[in-house]
């Protein structure tokens, strides 16, 4: 039986969820089908009542709904509780169950691209946003020796400390603070919108004290190279964008909704011909 899928958000016509998840259901066969809906705030809980009402098997949440959408759904997983925010809801019998897989995918990419394995690293995260909460959350439960959070609102970074179960050791920094202690760290992850298309000439703080051998990943994926990935290359680390984060929390949205694991490589290159002419 064909069934509808889809995204919410405020706005999403730039999306590049659409196309990846039609060619997902076409590489399985799938009749089904994909839709962004472009949903104001003032509409959200009429959005996801007539999500239910209209038997919608599943659909993604974006920004600015991650967390105001928590309280129309029938049910909350455990880590998109702990994190405080769903990206993911799966109809179950005419339940909406909210997950949140944008953490795990991060880690996955992390552990695909750059890092197989995580224990005892020492990890520092800028930005204390709702995406540096899910990669705090997942990461805290990875084995990992201690995640730090940088950012210019200190007590953001606080919260997301004293909000996490895990006894992972952690501190909260200013970004000034950060720049001076970036040798203390195996992996710097940029979770702010610091770089981001059209700002590309910005970065989130100075890359002047980057010890050797480092890995330093930024969430944003369009321009590919942010400008603190470039600077980051040139001091030698190993860089990791934000597609693979992108790709993954797709394919693990996916997942929960059809209990098959769609092919990586091949959404990547979906979004990167999409992409195209807009990365810089
Ligand atoms: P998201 O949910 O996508 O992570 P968010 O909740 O708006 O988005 O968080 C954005 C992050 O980028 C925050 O850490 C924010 O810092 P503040 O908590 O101090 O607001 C950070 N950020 C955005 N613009 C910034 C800027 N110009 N300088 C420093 N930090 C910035």
């Amino acid at each position: 039986m064909q069934k509808l899928y889809g995204l919410i958000g405020y706005p999403v016509e730039h999306s590049m969820s659409p196309i990846m998840h039609n060619a997902c259901f076409r590489e399985f066969g799938m009749m089904h089908v994909y839709h962004a809906f472009n949903v104001h705030p003032d509409h959200l809980e009429k959005a996801i009542v007539g999500m239910k009402a209209l038997g919608v098997a599943g659909f993604n949440v974006t920004i600015p709904h991650k967390i105001n959408c928590m309280k129309y759904l029938d049910k909350i997983d455990e880590l998109a509780m702990k994190i405080g925010a769903v990206n993911t809801v799966v109809n179950e019998n005419g339940k909406l169950i909210g997950y949140n897989t944008d953490g795990l995918g991060f880690v996955k990419a992390l552990k695909d691209e750059a890092c197989e394995t995580l224990t005892n690293k020492k990890i520092l995260i800028i930005g204390a946003g709702g995406a540096a909460r899910g990669i705090y959350m997942t990461l805290a439960d990875s084995g990992v020796e201690r995640i730090d959070i940088a950012n210019r609102t200190i007590h953001r970074a606080d919260e997301i400390i004293s909000d996490c179960s895990d006894s992972v050791q952690s501190t909260s920094l200013s970004l000034q603070q950060a720049e001076c202690a970036l040798k203390n760290y195996d992996i710097i992850i940029n979770t702010t919108s610091i770089g981001m298309y059209p700002h590309i000439n910005e970065m989130p703080i100075s890359l002047d004290h980057l010890g050797e051998k480092k890995i330093v990943c930024d969430i944003i994926y369009n321009p590919l190279e942010t400008k603190f990935l470039k600077e980051a290359k040139k001091r030698g680390a190993l860089i990791q964008n934000g597609l693979g984060m992108f790709v993954y929390q797709g394919a693990l949205a996916f997942e929960k909704w059809q209990g098959k694991f769609p092919n990586i490589d091949d959404m990547k290159q979906i979004v990167l011909d999409k992409l195209g002419g807009k990365t810089c």
